[in-house]
Formats: C-alpha cells, structure tokens, sequence
C-alpha cells in the first residue's frame, strides 16, 4: 500500500472515530492517564509533544503538570475534538498541529518530554517516526511511548494483528513488548522503565465504535469467540456473567531519559 493510500485510510477511520474513540471509557481511563504523567516525570518547567495526539486526551492530562504541551496529528477531525475537549477541560497552556508526524516539523531538542500512545501500531515506519520522537527531544527529556502490544508468540500476534486489521482497516502492526522496548534500546536510550496495564470492555462496546469493512463484524466476532478455547489472539478473553463476550488489551508504558 502506498502511503498516500495508508494516510487516506488513517484520516478516513479517524474522521468517523473521533467522538467514539476519544470517549471511550478505557481510552480516556484517569487512572491510566497519571500512570503515563508519572512515567515522564512531568514537572512544572517541562514543555510537551504529544505525538498522534488524536483527540488530544493525552495532551490535557500532561497540561496542568507542565508549562506548555503540543498535539500533532493528520486528522482535521481528531484536532476538532481536541480543541473542544481542552476547551472542557480548561487548559489554556495547548496548542495543536496539523501533520505529518513521521517528519516533525519542529527543531531539534524542542521538547523536554515526547510522548506518543497507541499510535506506534499505525505508523508504516514506528522507526522512522521514533527516531523523529528522539530527534525533537531536548538532552535530559524524556521519551514515552505507550502502545498495546502483541503476544511474543508468533502465531499468536499474527491472529491479534488480523483481528485488529479488520475492526480498523488503517492498523499496520502491534509490535511484540520486545519490539517495543527494542525501540529504546538501538537508539542508544538503553531498557526503558516499563510499566503496564489492562484496556478491558465488552467486544460489543469495541465494536459499536469500530468502523470495519461491511461483513467483517461477523468475523471479528468469531475469531474473539476462537480465542476463548484456543487462545490464540494471545490476550485474556472472557465472557461475563450475562454472557458477554470481553476482552483485555495489554497495554505497556515505556520510558527512558535521552542522554
Ligand atoms: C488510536 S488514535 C490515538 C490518539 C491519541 N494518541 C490517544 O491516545 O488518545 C491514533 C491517532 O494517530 C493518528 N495518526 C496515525 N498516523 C499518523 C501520522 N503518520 N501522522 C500523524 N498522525 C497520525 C490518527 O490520526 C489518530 O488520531
């Protein structure tokens, strides 16, 4: 796929995501947002970027533990919703950018923290735009990277990255933890301190803000429902005690200082 066509993909989900996405109890879970603030130390001096930022969650919660933080996506609609949710929450210390985010278009050293969550897994070239995150990064800031991740099976993460592929035709791949923390480690940041949780829902409220291919509701359906005898999308599934069919996505928070 060209990436003309993959960035026509992303905006096209992340235009009709916006709302349900940015609302979505495990997306804009409090508890989860302080983990990601304390894993970058934020403090009062430090300027932010948020990489991705999509309707700019991320970007509110650092903003009153820190003097300024910056959103960058290439979705219109994303950016939308991020100005109206900092106008709700009333952060004044934002501001916000349409792009590109596999070339930044800010100086070097411009931030004292980047940060960037469940974004790696739709970026062609999670190198590329990593080494753009540490680019950007002042000596001494600090490099967050959140993502869910896949199974280290490989069997097991290829089944994850199909599933994820059908509830959202613009995903590319969830790296293994290793992969996440290999990201860190050939840019010289060295082991990432890690710290991990749980996104847990019902497959039904996953997928009423979905926007898969006409059909393939059915099908993810299946292969969650597989997953219960056979484990093989590598994550916890279940069903509660009415029936419903739930899942949990691993989700790790992984930090290092640039030197
Ligand atoms: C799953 S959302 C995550 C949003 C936000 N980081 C959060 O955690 O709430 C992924 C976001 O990545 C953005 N995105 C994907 N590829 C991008 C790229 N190459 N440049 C800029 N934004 C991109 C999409 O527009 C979307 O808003």
């Amino acid at each position: 796929m060209s990436d003309a066509a993959h960035d026509a993909l992303i905006r096209d989900q992340f235009t009709r995501q916006a709302v349900p996405f940015s609302t979505a109890a495990p997306i804009a879970d409090a508890a989860a947002l302080k983990m990601l603030v304390e894993a970058a130390e934020a403090g009062p001096d430090d300027t932010v970027l948020d990489v991705a930022c999509g309707g700019g969650i991320v970007v509110c919660a650092f903003a009153p533990h820190v003097r300024h933080a910056t959103g960058i996506d290439m979705t219109p609609a994303m950016l939308e919703r991020a100005r109206r949710h900092a106008a709700e929450t009333g952060v004044a210390n934002v501001a916000w950018r349409e792009g590109d985010v596999t070339r930044l278009p800010f100086p070097d050293s411009a931030f004292t923290i980047v940060v960037t969550r469940f974004a790696m897994h739709h970026f062609p070239e999670p190198r590329a735009v990593f080494a753009e995150m540490r680019r950007v990064c002042a000596p001494g800031g600090r490099i967050v990277v959140a993502d869910t991740y896949a199974s280290p099976d490989p069997a097991k993460a290829a089944e994850f990255n199909r599933l994820e592929l059908l509830r959202d035709p613009s995903h590319r791949r969830c790296l293994a933890l290793a992969e996440l923390q290999g990201l860190f480690r050939e840019s010289g940041l060295g082991e990432a301190a890690a710290s991990f949780y749980e996104l847990r829902d019902s497959v039904d409220n996953l997928l009423a803000r979905s926007f898969p291919n006409p059909g393939d509701d059915q099908k993810i359906v299946d292969l969650f429902a597989a997953s219960l005898d056979d484990q093989r999308l590598g994550i916890p599934v279940s069903r509660d005690r009415d029936g419903r069919l739930c899942y949990a996505y691993l989700a790790a928070i992984l930090a290092a200082k640039k030197p």
